[in-house]
């Protein structure tokens, strides 16, 4: 190590022994990075009693707004989340939801992809018994989400981030369905609601005149019809006229708790509503439920090039209608801890395979990008013991209890413009127990399709990139990552 670099190291070393405490809240440990790797190592510091949940000033804050089109996102599971208090999913049951939902998105477009080998039923099986609404038992419930308001006057409510579906989706009163009507947009009670009809331009179904546009795609196993209301986002800022499906029957158990709101490519995407075209914006998901994110809409989300902290991709089309409205970066490679991983030739291809998807929680791997990696990880922690055969669904876990000091190699993913994003290690790993850090059982919290490879190498999940502020600059054609940004 030369002297300089000696000191950039105790620089970062030092910087991180003040950051990360603050970040987890309940810190008896710290880290730094050393080239590729990243040394986790135990302090005598606080007890997880220190954790502190946010303070009733943090959440009215969230109650508010924080301006300008910048919208806080919660965890469901945070103290400020309308949805607090629901059940947490574990690992198995958000790898089996995101398992079903990839499967779902991707499967007109190849028979093979994302069907896990050990696959457990399809989530869709799974009925609550007394038509009430278990969280437990509905794993379609997705983690991140914003308060928006809708009609005039306003009504809140709670919509999850989507980026795969193209339409924004609520349920509205009165729900035909058999399911919780809870929250739901009443519509009656609005001003300003108008039904899209059949033959209007804003309706994208073939249906005939006259009627209401109903909402009609075989993927999505939804009954509904598009409408128009106010969308209100922030005190002082509103789309007029925003495009939606009003869901009477909501899929059990995909149920929504609210709705999903469009972040896609698509026209009538929130995005492309509020800057024309096309639509930047960006958003940091909290690592853990006790901060809170943003949604950054409509300003100037392009992508900062004024410091080194930010990786840039290429943002690419996949030529599928289905798939055009999603968002692709061009991944050419990987490596582990500096290696480059031996993935296949043309398993990263130029036809837009891998998937940024704000859905999907764990990052799902072809196999032939999954087997390489986890054969690299186990080789390069073979110094520690790994607990077989696994644990929480996932197939490569160490059981660090009672260590004093650990060190990971850190994935980095490679872009076809030369630059590339070096994930933390806290992202890297599933804990069992995130108070402790990775001072617990701990996983490689990545996953593998049983079959994919024809249309999609990856889908990079909300977990891999927690935390870091993900800018999608679709008019300069690149998703710039800037981490520690929430
Ligand atoms: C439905 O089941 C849930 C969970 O088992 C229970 O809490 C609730 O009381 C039940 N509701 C009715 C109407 O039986
Ligand atoms: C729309 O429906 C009409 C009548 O059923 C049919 O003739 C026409 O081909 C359809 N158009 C498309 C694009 O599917
Ligand atoms: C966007 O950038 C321009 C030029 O830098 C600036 O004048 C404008 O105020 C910015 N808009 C927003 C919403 O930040
Ligand atoms: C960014 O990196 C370049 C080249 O490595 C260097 O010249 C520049 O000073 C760096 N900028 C900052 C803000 O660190
Ligand atoms: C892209 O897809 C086309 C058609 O599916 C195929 O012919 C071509 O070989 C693919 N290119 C790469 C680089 O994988
Ligand atoms: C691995 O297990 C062996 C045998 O139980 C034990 O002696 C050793 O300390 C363990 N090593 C680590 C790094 O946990
Ligand atoms: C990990 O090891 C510790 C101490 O050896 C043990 O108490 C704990 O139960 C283990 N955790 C799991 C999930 O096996």
């Amino acid at each position: 190590m030369t002297p300089s670099s000696a000191v950039a190291s105790l620089f970062f070393f030092c910087l991180l022994l003040l950051l990360l405490p603050a970040q987890h809240g309940a810190s008896s440990h710290a880290s730094y990075k050393l080239g590729s790797r990243q040394v986790f190592f135990k302090t005598p510091g606080r007890s997880p009693q220190a954790s502190a949940v946010p303070t009733a000033t943090s959440c009215s804050s969230i109650a508010t707004g924080t301006g300008n089109k910048k919208l806080p996102v919660v965890h469901r599971q945070s103290p400020c989340s309308p949805l607090h208090g629901l059940p947490s999913l574990t690992a198995a049951d958000v790898l089996r939801r995101d398992t079903s939902r990839i499967r779902r998105r991707f499967a007109s477009q190849s028979s093979g992809v994302a069907a896990p080998a050990s696959a457990p039923p399809p989530a869709a099986t799974i009925i609550p018994v007394n038509g009430s609404s278990d969280s437990s038992t509905l794993p379609g419930e997705l983690d991140y989400s914003v308060l928006v308001g809708y009609g005039t006057p306003e009504q809140q409510f709670p919509m999850f981030l989507d980026t795969t579906i193209g339409t924004t989706l609520i349920q509205c009163k009165p729900c035909a369905s058999v399911y919780n009507c809870d929250p739901a947009f009443d519509t009656s009670r609005s001003s300003t609601f108008t039904h899209v009809l059949c033959g209007s331009p804003d309706c994208p179904t073939n249906c005939s005149g006259g009627s209401v546009c109903p909402f009609d795609n075989p993927n999505i196993p939804i009954e509904g019809t598009f409408a128009q209301d106010v969308l209100k986002l922030t005190p002082s800022t509103a789309v007029d006229d925003f495009r939606f499906v009003c869901m009477d029957v909501g899929p059990p158990p995909d149920l929504p708790e609210a709705g999903f709101l469009d972040l896609t490519r698509d026209l009538n995407s929130l995005p492309s509503r509020l800057s024309s075209p096309p639509g930047a914006f960006s958003y940091c998901l909290p690592q853990s439920p006790s901060s809170q994110g943003f949604l950054s809409l409509g300003g100037n989300a392009t992508v900062r090039d004024d410091d080194n902290r930010t990786a840039h991709a290429p943002l690419v089309s996949n030529g599928d209608p289905e798939l055009a409205i999603m968002y692709f970066i061009d991944v050419v490679g990987m490596s582990l801890g500096g290696e480059d991983l031996p993935i296949p030739p043309g398993t990263f291809g130029s036809n837009a395979s891998t998937n940024l998807n704000v859905g999907t929680t764990f990052t799902m791997l072809a196999q032939d990008v999954y087997t390489p990696l986890r054969d690299a990880f186990r080789k390069q922690m073979s110094q520690y013991n790994r607990s077989s055969p696994g644990f929480a669904g996932f197939d490569t876990c160490f059981n660090f209890t009672g260590l004093q000091e650990i060190s990971i190699p850190l994935v980095r993913f490679e872009f076809g413009n030369g630059e590339s994003l070096l994930i933390d290690g806290d992202q890297m790993l599933y804990y069992d127990d995130p108070t402790t850090g990775p001072f617990t059982m701990a996983c490689l919290a990545f996953t593998a399709f049983d079959d994919g490879g024809d249309v999609i190498s990856a889908v990079i999940g909300t977990y891999t990139l927690a935390s870091t502020e993900v800018v999608y600059d679709v008019a300069g054609g690149k998703v710039g990552f800037i981490p520690w940004s929430c």
